[in-house]
């Protein structure tokens, strides 16, 4: 898909001057044109977790990666990126996510992953049922431990829209639907987290 992805970036930004390419975990739907990238933006790196520039991104990506720290915050021009680890939220121990400031707009990757073709760029409907019914047959996300607290990691930023790779992003108080993500993972609990 880097062609058609790249036609889109271009539409918004020359490519060639995009100074990094970050990905929140390590697989092919996430970064599996990172050379491709690195290729038409030359003064650009990888951006992702500490976790993934040791184990992936520093041995397959053609430049050495930033690496962040969570809770790392990184100045883009008039935006600003903070990021938090989430290791095995959905999926792998490398996960992050990046949450932009000034916006207040969490890419939130594989969360909320949609089925269909996503036809609303940005929607205030529902997408938590939608995410589930694709969620729940495939069981994608990891078995983990630590869900919870890594919910409550992301929702502590109090996100106003959720970027989310797969499907519409969406727009509303992000924290309430990550917590409500987090009731349908973890099962019923009761507040506080
Ligand atoms: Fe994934
Ligand atoms: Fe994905």
């Amino acid at each position: 898909m880097f062609p058609l992805v790249r036609e889109a970036v271009d539409s918004v930004i020359p490519v060639s001057q995009l100074r990094f390419i970050a990905l929140s975990h390590f697989e092919a739907d996430e970064c599996g044109s990172l050379n491709e990238w690195l290729a038409v933006a030359p003064h650009s790196v990888p951006l992702c977790s500490k976790v993934a520039a040791m184990v992936s991104v520093n041995d397959v990506a053609d430049r050495p990666a930033h690496a962040m720290a969570d809770g790392a915050e990184l100045l883009l021009g008039n935006r600003s990126v903070k990021w938090l680890d989430a290791p095995h939220l959905p999926h792998g121990w490398e996960t992050g996510f990046l949450m932009e400031s000034r916006t207040r707009t969490l890419f939130c990757g594989d969360l909320f992953t949609q089925g269909g073709t996503g036809a609303a760029a940005l929607t205030t409907e529902d997408i938590l049922d939608n995410s589930e019914a694709f969620r729940k047959p495939m069981d994608y996300f990891s078995h983990s431990t630590n869900t919870r607290q890594l919910i409550e990691h992301l929702a502590a930023e109090s996100p106003l829209t959720l970027a989310c790779m797969h499907g519409s992003a969406w727009s509303g108080d992000g924290a309430a639907l990550l917590r409500a993500l987090g009731e349908r993972l973890v099962g019923n609990v009761s507040q506080p987290w």
